[in-house]
């Protein structure tokens, strides 16, 4: 029976301890650095040490690994679980990445190709064509889908034939879709990344990050990464995180919801040149996301008619939003994204990213529009 409950219930229920009387229906918070010993080690031995093994992480690791379909590992943000995936590259092995990938994750490939740990290419993602012509010889491509902040939306069921043929690895950056609306490893990926911060603990009061897997051989690497480079998630944090993921459903339908009308009146609205959201009908990536997703999020990108001063304008203009960066969280941020200096040229002067939170549509519409009447 357990089977067949919906992953909406799942986010309820995973992670908390077994059903005995007495017990605590929420996970306590674990804090210790050490464990009494009861001898010497077996292999598989991991509960002696507060690096190596966490009781509150592990019910944070239940829940992400039911969601995603595999084993999570949790760690100190999501670009420490990044570092953690780029360290499966072996040494001078090559990565293919996408050329408007998240910023940070981009630096640091492009900085481990630098140092010549790695040989990097990159391709635009939504070009499937080009994405498979780069994978011959390579051994990893890592990628998100809808991607960071073009809202591009790549073809996994074709890029992971592609790569299975090529003998290639494909980790899947999910934290735009949330495992609620996709889940890669179905879909062929190896690994799967979140940046927990987001959508997974969705109050902008904590920084975390996620990997799952299914594949045993990676998952030890990882878990043995993690505690020699002591990249670990605190107890609280993990606490943190499970107590927004038991909301992350209720918070991702009312988000998106407001995120389709806002995009459909954004659409319309002559001071904007272009909006970027996949369920708009007329975007590139609406029939991918119709075929691999179960909905289309909660962010938005859009560029304003005139220009970067335009864009600040809007941004600066606005009362309920937030100018703040991140996303995910209950309350509407956005963002002109090249004012951070590591974004990738590829993301236009102008775009400013949207993350809808959990205010009234019609305030949150009502906001942007005498800010854009300013623009
Ligand atoms: C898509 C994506 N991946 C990874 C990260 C890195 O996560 P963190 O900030 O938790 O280290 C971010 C952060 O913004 C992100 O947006």
């Amino acid at each position: 029976m357990s089977g067949d409950w919906s992953a909406d219930t799942w986010a309820v229920i995973a992670g908390r301890p077994a059903h005995q009387t007495g017990a605590p229906v929420s996970p306590p918070i674990e804090l210790t650095s050490t464990y009494l010993s009861s001898g010497p080690l077996g292999a598989t031995d991991i509960g002696v040490y507060g690096r190596s093994n966490n009781a509150t992480w592990r019910a944070l690791e239940d829940a992400i690994g039911v969601l995603e379909h595999g084993t999570a590992l949790c760690f100190a943000s999501g670009m420490a679980a990044g570092a953690a995936l780029f360290d499966l590259i072996e040494p001078g092995g090559r990565l293919v990445m996408a050329d408007s990938a998240y910023n940070t994750m981009l630096a640091l490939a492009r900085q481990l190709a630098a140092a010549g740990r790695i040989s990097l290419s990159t391709v635009d993602i939504a070009d499937t064509d080009a994405v498979l012509a780069a994978l011959p010889g390579a051994d990893w491509l890592i990628l998100e889908s809808p991607t960071n902040p073009l809202l591009q939306v790549a073809d996994l069921v074709t890029l992971a034939e592609g790569a299975a043929a090529s003998g290639v690895r494909i980790g899947v950056d999910n934290t735009f879709a949330t495992p609620l609306l996709q889940n890669p490893l179905d879909l062929g990926a190896s690994v799967v990344l979140h940046s927990a911060t987001k959508y997974l603990s969705g109050h902008s009061d904590v920084v975390a990050g996620a990997l799952v897997t299914r594949d045993e051989e990676l998952l030890n690497r990882l878990q043995s990464y993690r505690t020699m480079q002591g990249s670990i998630l605190g107890p609280m944090e993990a606490w943190l995180v499970l107590r927004g993921l038991r909301t992350l459903s209720v918070r991702l339908e009312r988000q998106q919801a407001t995120a389709g009308v806002l995009a459909e009146r954004l659409n319309a609205h002559p001071a904007i040149d272009r909006v970027r959201y996949p369920g708009l009908v007329d975007d590139p990536g609406h029939d991918l996301a119709r075929r691999q997703m179960r909905g289309f999020g909660a962010m938005l990108a859009l560029e304003p008619v005139g220009g970067i001063d335009a864009a600040e304008r809007l941004v600066h203009g606005v009362q309920l939003w937030v100018p703040a960066t991140s996303l995910g969280g209950v309350e509407s941020l956005l963002e002109r994204r090249r004012r951070i200096a590591s974004e990738p040229e590829t993301v236009p002067d102008s775009l400013v990213r949207l993350s809808v939170g959990l205010e009234d549509v019609e305030d949150l519409w009502a906001d942007l529009d005498q800010a854009l009447a300013q623009v």
